[in-house]
């Protein structure tokens, strides 16, 4: 899509954690935000923003290099935009400003005082909570500056400076969590100082989106979409009806890598929508292509390269069609290593990993929203709660829950005992409060003990998330009753498995599927 927003606020990522967080919270103020990595920001990009905010980081402002400052103050005072900087974004305008940092650390709920009435503050008392999370802090401001609050310990906790007719702020505390008490009133603040548009609203997200797919496609143009049941590509393809009506093609390929029942349940759910997909049966050509590959990236791989054939077989049967519409969300393209500076950690087979002998035109129509933003959105436009509510599934299903050499024996221990764990969830009301839900396979054995008999079987993993969008995830503290019913269904149905075991890992340092 050609048109991009204009007037929200650019969120520069400098590495802080809270990033997509103070991201959101913009959002849920009524106004458009992208958040680029700082190597990414270029003059174009700052053009179309009503204001920057520079977000907190790993990094320390007192072991900068010079060369590194100069490139900080050419790119970010040169903007000409008002800014506000959050965090290590505080420490850092400070010092551009000449001002002093110095080791103090704060963590947690803090108190600061306001010392100097200013709009960013109000609605706020002399004395309010403030969440913290810093090494480092500014010990004193140049003439430039004036500080707006302090803490305890004597750090500036907010500056106000004017450069070149805009107001820069930095606060040294996190507005975007909840436990900053009125952080969300504080960005509210900085909001109506820059004037930013607040038309952000879910709503005026699909007009927008049809309208810019409209403008771009042909009237006999046909599209593409590859239909998985889930939340994302249904989204898609019900703002792609809106384009292409008839002319849209969606299509269900079976991979043979899908859950107990789940074609059934996906072309059922779909029809009800009104959207008749093209059933493509392609199980034989992926359990070949995967049998005994061990690697999971290639498995990934092999997997995306295949949906891909299918697609272009599609395609070289009809010359009308012209576009392709993949469900890609924000973070996707993020999490993915698509934007430069952030790491690729597992290749989502269905961004970035187009292959490029596929040509032809992308439609994204979901690229600028979060996760929950997307449920907003099905809900707007009528997916039934069930649906919606259906854990996220990998593109490559089943496969990336199979650890080591891939067999079709171990694809199927996994589809039955993740039925398993999927419905005694909901047997106890569990299901709808955690991400996702499944079991896992590996090539390790357990002796066990059948009848008087001495057995061998596979361990098997139950893996029980809970997340907001699945960027991070805790695992689910699920009643030990509830995992030993899964246990004992698991090891009485399943005649090779003989041990279960709880994965207790948050992501990170691991990830929410194994493989
Ligand atoms: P990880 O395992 O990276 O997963 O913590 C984060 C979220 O992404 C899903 N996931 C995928 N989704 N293609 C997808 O469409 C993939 O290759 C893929 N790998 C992981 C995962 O289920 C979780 O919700």
């Amino acid at each position: 899509m050609g048109g991009e927003f204009t007037g929200g606020i650019l969120v520069i990522d400098l590495g802080g954690q809270y990033t997509h967080l103070i991201s959101r919270r913009f959002r849920e103020l009524g106004v458009y935000t992208s958040v680029v990595p700082y190597k990414s920001v270029d003059r174009t990009i700052i053009l179309r923003s009503k204001a920057l905010v520079l977000s907190g980081s790993p990094l320390s402002v007192s072991e900068l290099e010079e060369v590194e400052l100069k490139k900080f103050s050419e790119l970010i005072l040169g903007s000409n935009k008002p800014i506000l900087g959050i965090c290590f974004g505080h420490q850092l305008l400070a010092k551009l400003f000449g001002g002093t940092i110095e080791k103090k650390r704060e963590f947690g709920r803090t108190e600061i005082k306001i010392v100097k009435r200013d709009p960013i503050f109000d609605g706020w008392n002399e004395f309010e909570h403030v969440w913290m999370s810093h090494n480092e802090c500014v010990t004193s401001l140049s003439s430039l500056g004036e500080v707006l609050a302090l803490t305890e310990n004597e750090c500036v906790a907010a500056f106000k400076v004017f450069h070149e007719g805009n107001v820069i702020y930095g606060v040294q505390f996190h507005p975007e969590v909840k436990h900053t008490v009125k952080g969300s009133q504080l960005l509210e603040n900085f909001l109506k100082i820059t004037g930013a548009e607040r038309n952000w609203s879910l709503g005026n997200y699909v007009e927008y989106v049809t309208k810019e797919m409209m403008k771009e496609v042909g009237t006999n143009d046909k599209a593409l979409i590859a239909v998985s049941g889930g939340v994302d590509s249904t989204v898609s393809a019900l703002i792609a009806k809106r384009v292409f009506k008839d002319k849209l093609i969606a299509v269900f390929v079976n991979h043979g890598l899908l859950r107990e029942g789940e074609v059934e349940e996906v072309l059922s759910n779909l029809r009800s929508l009104g959207i008749e997909p093209l059933y493509v049966n392609a199980e034989d050509r992926f359990l070949k292509l995967l049998e005994g590959v061990s690697d999971c990236e290639e498995r990934r791989k092999l997997i995306g390269e295949e949906f891909v054939r299918i697609f272009k077989e599609l395609i070289e049967n009809d010359p009308e069609i012209k576009y392709f519409i993949q469900g890609t969300t924000y973070p996707d393209v993020i999490e993915s290593g698509v934007v430069s500076g952030s790491r690729k950690i597992k290749t989502h087979h269905n961004v970035g990993g187009i292959p490029s002998w596929f040509k032809i035109k992308i439609l994204e129509p979901l690229k600028y929203l979060y996760k929950d933003e997307v449920r907003e959105v099905g809900k707007l436009l009528g997916i039934p709660e069930a649906l919606l509510k259906r854990h996220p599934f990998p593109g490559p299903g089943l496969a990336v829950r199979i650890v080591g050499k891939f067999t079709k024996e171990k694809l199927e221990i996994v589809r039955k005992a993740s039925k398993i764990v999927e419905d005694t969830l909901r047997e106890y009301n569990l299901h709808d409060s955690v991400w996702q839900a499944f079991a896992v396979v590996g090539d390790d054995m357990w002796v066990g003990v059948k009848g008087d008999e001495r057995d061998q079987g596979y361990i098997l993993t139950i893996r029980i998330v809970e997340s907001s969008d699945g960027m991070t995830a805790d695992w689910a503290r699920i009643p030990h009753e509830v995992l030993d019913i899964m246990s004992r269904r698991i090891t009485s149905s399943l005649s090779k498995v003989t041990t279960v075991t709880y994965a207790i890992t948050s992501k990170p340092p691991s990830t929410i599927e194994p493989c």
